[in-house]
């Protein structure tokens, strides 16, 4: 890489970000020496060794896995400090950041303490870090719709800091309407809307969870393009689709960057915007993402910078506030 890539400094916006999958292999380990947890791999480079997969699910068996060493508020506070640190090297001054509410509460880790953990890092975010923040609590798809509804109440008393709710795991066989109830509840609360749909999952998904769910935004959509009358309709409401390129790489959704139907989907005038997903497993943050788009499939400035803006359109901040941030 070049020392200075105008290209990395371009103001974005993150829409499509896990915070657990901004792990990265040396705070696990530091986390796991703090917490007294255990891993199962020898040191960081033994670890990344695990970090080739087949699928989605061979990359979630390992997210979740790791998920061990995050145990206090202090562990999620630095989590989300080292991410906003690195987002902010590469562009990022709003970022929409989902967690996994139920992947902690499993192991006996409370929703307070994630919220007050990550909420600590946010708060001082963009003093700190030039990043304005949002968190989304994203639902398991492959856990029931009724620990998702228990999960809602559990988040009550934290609404204040919670803008939306999304949808997440393993998708093939889970489809949205198995969560209405819980889309209709959130709704009812004030929160926005998202789901991740057609990631590996059909194109019906994508319809699914915008008739059943009500979601203003797709996170992936990838496989719209196999429907041409899904696409015209995406372009037509304007729904934006959080596109995660590295990401569908790494989980076999493309077999190369070279391939990615970004280009065409820009040419069919949908909505992408470009983001990082699990950053510490796919090989890139956002900035990283931009860089490989462009060097694999020869996006013209106009376009990087057409997929930039996206982002702050498609992003939930009103416009004056997205104004100010870009
Ligand atoms: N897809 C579905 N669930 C996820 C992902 C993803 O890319 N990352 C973390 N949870
Ligand atoms: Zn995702």
């Amino acid at each position: 890489r070049r020392p200075y890539d105008a290209l990395m400094s371009i103001p974005k916006a993150e829409l499509h970000l896990h915070i657990e999958g901004t792990l990265e292999p040396e705070l696990a380990f530091a986390l796991a020496a703090r917490n007294g947890v255990a891993l199962p791999y020898a040191d960081t480079d033994d670890l990344r060794k695990a970090y080739q997969f087949s699928d989605l699910q061979s990359f979630l068996n390992l997210y979740y896995e790791l998920m061990a060493v995050l145990r206090t508020e202090d562990d999620f506070a630095d989590l989300a400090d080292a991410y906003l640190a690195r987002a902010a090297a590469q562009g990022v001054r709003h970022a929409e950041i989902f967690f996994d509410p139920q992947a902690h509460i499993s192991r006996g880790v409370g929703i307070g303490t994630v919220v007050e953990g990550l909420g600590r890092a946010l708060d001082r975010s963009e003093a700190v870090h030039g990043v304005s923040t949002q968190l989304i609590m994203c639902f398991l798809r492959d856990e029931s719709a009724e620990s998702a509804m228990e999960t809602l109440e559990a988040a009550k008393p934290y609404l204040g800091r919670i803008v939306g709710v999304g949808l997440d795991s393993a998708e093939v066989g889970h489809p949205p309407v198995k969560f209405r109830e819980v889309y209709e509840a959130a709704a009812a609360l004030g929160l926005r809307r998202v789901a991740h749909a057609g990631e590996e999952g059909p194109p019906s998904y994508i319809t699914e969870a915008l008739d059943v769910l009500g979601v203003e935004r797709i996170d992936h959509g990838l496989r719209c393009m196999e429907d041409p009358e899904l696409v015209a309709r995406l372009v037509r409401e304007r729904v934006p689709l959080t596109l995660c390129p590295l990401s569908n790489v790494r989980l076999r959704a493309v077999d190369v960057l070279e391939e990615h139907p970004l280009p065409a989907m820009l040419d069919a005038g949908l909505l992408c915007t470009v983001n990082s997903d699990d950053p510490a497993y796919f090989g890139g943050y956002v900035g990283d993402n931009f860089l490989a788009v462009r060097e694999a499939l020869g996006l013209s400035p106009d376009r990087l910078r057409e997929l930039a803006r996206n982002s702050f359109v498609a992003s939930f901040l009103d416009h004056d506030e997205e104004r100010r941030a870009r």
